[in-house]
């Protein structure tokens, strides 16, 4: 059992803290009480005949403490400013009287009469100078205010002298400083120099001092609000529907988070997404349905993926998927019309087969701006040179290229060494079907270099892939009919090797944003071998649902194949939004006939019958005359993280998870349970092995 730790706060903030509590105990006892309080501290009062013109510890942190609150009662009120900084920085007249908040920079003394100091305004977006002169009286409370301390000022606005025209309109304004009110003090112990770096448990702190951090939150609203309009907007008009959070565990797909009730052995789930409450609003007459919706999923942690998340969920009955997909481009393109420098590109966005995705790119999510095509090439390959790279009998061989910079054969062997031995490219050389062979173009040696692949494969490969001196070919073997799952190893090696390139300046990075649909996925997806990562529907047929359990085959040629000896053949009316690599929502036509979705559980997926129960709420809903219905999810972090083109979703969410696991280093979650907590929630933690 693991007890809960006391709280740890900085000696700064708990010797303040001591200062008040002890002055606050003291002062509520009463006085014989107090006396004996005092003797029996280890702080202890004066004693009689003791000298009383030294404070004691006592008096000390009694007049420290009762200063602490005098400052803080002086802080409750301030005055309301007259303007907020944008409306100021437009209305501003000289002589004009202004009550300002924010907070002061440092402070620059000219003389022991002037001094001038920013004070900046609460969002940190603008700010303007001020002058203290010690006519004016405000010169020592200035100096008291420690740089980065909420303030709030009077003063009187006067035109600034400006170098040049061009400063004189970038900040005309200063003010001169009447009076000046800290609201609380910005403490020594915090550095804030521009290049220092806080760490993620100080969260607070590298958001105050990083304005790329706040600008991505703002931004993130903004794009929240143009999703709402667009689709409060279309007709008939969405509605916004909150679905619970405190929900129920179903095999829905992904690994989940219990919350334990105080009803013994009883716990609440938290929603994978909205996906069950949506479909059953479909069958509760609402005919479209949004909702910025928080989903949890119990995965480990990667820059495009984190426990708690929040998607833009929508569902549309009486509709097919074509008609979600429309909705959906109709969003994007409101977003990008509206919010970045270029509109995303107009008519109907590309749509792309699965298993074309998989064999050109070798990823269900192919950045498709960049070449590298993937092609076949094993029949053409001498048996020797596959023997070389593959212990697999009868392989698929796949090659691609990658244009070397300059024509410079020895710049393109050095990008390629380091990248293989770099933590990045090491994996790739560890693969169990055989590493990547790696092919260098140079004109001065036997056919360019790729004498290994025979004259006849030389030839092709110089004619279909345009080859030149410089460039660098790649070859990976991998297995027969294994185009299943989210990518293979040359698709993966293919999308390191060009972020490698441009992250090493070996290639310059492509502009722009490349909108694709990638359809017709298949329905069902062999059983992941590690389970517990992805534990999919539970059921014994040896695979699971691609996309999750609800959703439909594309024809009636897939419907006939759930009952022939391989449903996995059996395509799904699934589409997955990609842009750049990027999977930025997915969604599907949902099967809305009871008897059917249950076939599938039961006949195809061959789940449990107490797992089948677990979905009775849903077969309830469909078995109610349910609408056809069809809907699609845009994952809201990844979307905002891509406008703003960062990196990891971590940049655009205000508290992010951390770590592999997925710790808020801010507040300390997870957190041990108590000896309470397990009490109420009758739990018990077993001792690990
Ligand atoms: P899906 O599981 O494809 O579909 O999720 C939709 C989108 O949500 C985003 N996403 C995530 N973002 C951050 N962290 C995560 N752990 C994470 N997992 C998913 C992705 C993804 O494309 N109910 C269906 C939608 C539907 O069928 O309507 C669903 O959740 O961008």
């Amino acid at each position: 059992m693991f007890l809960a730790r006391a709280p740890r706060y900085s000696p700064q903030l708990r010797a303040s803290y001591l200062e008040i509590s002890n002055y606050l105990r003291r002062s509520r006892r009463p006085a014989l009480n107090r006396t004996f309080y005092a003797q029996s501290s280890p702080l202890r009062a004066p004693q009689s005949g003791q000298s009383t013109h030294e404070q004691s510890p006592v008096e000390k942190n009694a007049s420290t403490a009762s200063s602490v609150l005098a400052n803080f009662k002086k802080s409750i009120e301030f005055p309301s400013p007259t303007y907020d900084f944008e409306t100021f920085l437009t209305k501003a007249e000289p002589g004009q009287q202004v009550v300002l908040q924010g907070y002061v920079g440092n402070r620059r003394e000219l003389s022991s009469k002037l001094a001038f100091v920013r004070l900046t305004d609460p969002t940190m977006k603008y700010s303007v100078q001020l002058v203290s002169t010690k006519k004016s009286g405000s010169f020592a409370a200035l100096k008291a205010v420690r740089a980065h301390s909420p303030v709030v000022i009077k003063g009187t606005v006067q035109r600034k002298q400006a170098k040049d025209a061009e400063m004189a309109e970038k900040d005309p304004w200063e003010i001169v400083l009447d009076e000046v009110q800290a609201l609380n003090e910005f403490p020594k112990d915090i550095v804030m120099t521009g290049d220092h770096v806080h760490p993620p448990k100080h969260r607070h702190l590298q958001l105050r001092s990083s304005s790329e951090l706040r600008d991505a939150l703002r931004f993130r609203a903004e794009a929240r609000n143009v999703c709402r309009q667009a689709l409060e907007q279309s007709r008939p008009a969405f509605v916004e529907i909150e679905t619970p959070l405190l929900f129920k565990s179903t095999p829905e797909g992904a690994r989940e988070f219990l919350v334990p009730s105080r009803k013994r052995g009883l716990a609440y789930a938290l929603p994978q997404s909205p996906q069950q409450y949506k479909q059953i609003l479909m069958a509760s007459g609402i005919p479209r349905y949004y909702q910025f919706a928080r989903c949890f999923r119990d995965e480990d942690l990667r820059a495009d993926r984190q426990p708690e998340f929040t998607q833009l969920d929508l569902e549309m009955s009486f509709a097919s998927g074509t008609d979600v997909m429309e909705v959906v481009e109709g969003v994007i393109r409101r977003l990008w019309s509206t919010l970045m420098p270029e509109p995303a590109p107009s008519g109907p966005f590309r749509r792309m087969p699965y298993q074309t995705a998989m064999s050109r790119y070798g990823s269900d999510k192919p950045d498709t701006r960049y070449g590298m095509e993937i092609s076949r090439i094993d029949y053409l390959l001498p048996v020797d040179l596959v023997r070389k790279i593959t212990p697999l009998d009868n392989p698929v061989v796949e090659v691609f290229k990658l244009e070397g910079n300059d024509n410079d054969p020895a710049a393109t062997q050095e990008f390629i060494t380091n990248f293989l031995d770099s933590p990045e490219g090491a994996p790739f050389n560890e693969n169990s079907d055989g590493g990547p062979g790696i092919f260098v173009v140079d004109a001065r040696k036997p056919l360019s270099g790729l004498q290994p692949f025979g004259f006849e494969a030389a030839e092709h490969l110089e004619n279909s892939l345009g080859i030149e001196h410089g460039d660098l070919v790649v070859i990976q073997a991998r297995p027969q009919n294994s185009l299943t799952g989210g990518s293979t190893a040359l698709g993966n090696l293919r999308r390191a090797l060009h972020a490698a390139a441009v992250a090493g300046g070996f290639k310059p990075a492509v502009p722009g944003f490349e909108f694709m649909w990638v359809v017709d996925f298949p329905l069902f997806t062999p059983a992941a071998e590690d389970s517990a990562e992805e534990p999919g529907q539970g059921g014994a047929a040896g695979f699971s649902a691609t996309h999750h359990p609800f959703t439909a085959p594309k024809t009636a040629a897939d419907v006939d194949l759930l009952t022939s000896a391989d449903p996995t053949q059996a395509t799904a009316d699934h589409y997955d939004l990609v842009v750049n690599g990027v999977e930025l929502g997915g969604g599907s036509r949902r099967i809305h006939d009871a008897a059917v979705q249950e076939f599938v559980f039961r006949e195809v997926l061959r789940m449990p019958d107490h797992r089948i129960a677990d979905f009775a709420h849903l077969l309830d809903a469909l078995r109610a005359g349910c609408p056809p219905h069809a809907g699609f999810a845009l994952g809201f972090d990844r979307l905002v993280a891509v406008m703003l083109g960062r990196e990891s979703v971590r940049d655009v969410i205000a508290f992010p998870k951390m770590g592999k696991t997925g710790e808020d280093p801010m507040v300390k979650a997870p957190s041990p349970i108590s000896e309470e907590a397990a009490k109420i929630y009758h739990l018990a933690v077993k001792e690990s092995a």
